[in-house]
């Protein structure tokens, strides 16, 4: 059974082979544009990013295994074919590493570490007190979903306080859960640190802006790792000269990789990070797609698939 792969580029394809060599010696792994591949021996392939107008040009395709959480950056391709399923990643490493970039990212800003590593580039002995530790804060988290709950968890050990929104009501332990517009009021006003952690749909674009910011607490940071089109740059840029805001971890953007002239680069009040927020190694999710695979083949249901109803 062929798996075709474009993730990591084709120098990743050996490192994918061996991998699924251990999970899954059945699947024949292949570059995504192998030349010596024909298109109706495909069962399965493993994305991120596919070239436009590939994947409709395999007619036998069963499932489509997206190499990240999001799946954004498939069904920017109009021409996908809308009746294979497609699955997300949601393995527990993926969960970890978000849980730790996030926590790494709250802490950053509590400690304000983008002063720190500015005044030992210019060899400024700057010795400071923070404001206040975790046990006064309150992180807010828009999006309770597999990455959001164990980050939840995980700023909870911190000390942090922990307000959660999501579409549906959840009940996470330990974390003040809220639904709708006044739901989300109540988690952005009460918000040190705002993290956000939605999927990219229609509804969650544009969703951070000035009206959203200005609801933080004079003073509040933003953490986000969800997607780039939900946080309006020039929003939030206005809000951190302005003082509204102290300071922003951002991991994804509009236009990856984030193009050199942008602002974001030296602004002194963000940090920028390459889109590593939850990368989880290329071992794990091998593993991850490998059995979601043979449960598909046997014709259960998988945990983290891609709803269109929901849009995500
Ligand atoms: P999930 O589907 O498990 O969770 C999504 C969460 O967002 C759910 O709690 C969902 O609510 C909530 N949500 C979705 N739409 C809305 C809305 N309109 N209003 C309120 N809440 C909403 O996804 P994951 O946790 O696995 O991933 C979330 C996103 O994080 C990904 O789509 C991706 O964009 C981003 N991501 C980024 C990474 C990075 O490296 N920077 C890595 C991994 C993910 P409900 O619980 O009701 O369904
Ligand atoms: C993502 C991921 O979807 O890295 O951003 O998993």
């Amino acid at each position: 059974m062929i798996l075709l792969v474009k993730s990591g580029g084709e120098a990743a394809v050996p490192e994918w082979r061996s991998h699924f060599a251990a999970a899954a010696p059945q699947l024949d792994v292949r570059w995504f544009d192998d030349p010596s591949v024909d298109p109706a021996d495909v069962r399965y392939v493993l994305v991120w990013e596919p070239t436009p107008g590939r994947l409709a040009m395999l007619p036998n395709l069963r499932l489509i295994c997206s190499s990240g959480a999001g799946v954004d950056h498939i069904l920017a391709d109009p021409t996908v074919p809308r009746h294979v399923p497609i699955l997300r990643v949601g393995n527990d490493e993926a969960r970890q590493r978000m849980g730790e970039y996030v926590s790494l990212a709250c802490l950053s800003l509590l400690r304000d570490m983008k002063r720190v590593v500015t005044a030992q580039a210019v060899r400024r002995w700057d010795n400071f007190d923070p404001d206040r530790t975790a046990a006064e804060m309150r992180v807010g988290i828009l999006g309770l979903g597999n990455m959001g709950v164990r980050t939840a968890g995980m700023l909870r050990g911190l000390g942090f306080a922990v307000s959660g929104w999501t579409r549906t009501p959840r009940a996470v332990p330990g974390v003040d859960c809220h639904t709708g517009p006044a739901g989300r009021d109540k988690v952005l006003r009460g918000a040190d640190i705002l993290v956000n952690l939605l999927p990219d749909t229609a509804e969650t674009r544009g969703a951070i802006d000035a009206a959203a910011l200005a609801r933080l607490p004079a003073g509040a940071g933003v953490v986000n790792a969800g997607r780039g089109p939900q946080l309006v740059i020039p929003d939030l840029i206005a809000a951190l000269d302005s003082g509204q805001l102290s300071g922003a971890v951002l991991d994804v953007f509009d236009t990856e990789p984030l193009p050199a002239d942008s602002p974001l680069w030296t602004h002194p009040k963000i940090i920028v990070s390459a889109h590593i927020a939850s990368n989880s190694s290329r071992r794990s999710r091998a593993y991850y797609v490998a059995d979601a695979i043979a449960a598909f083949e046997r014709g259960e249901t998988l945990p983290a698939m891609y709803d269109p109803v929901r849009g995500y």
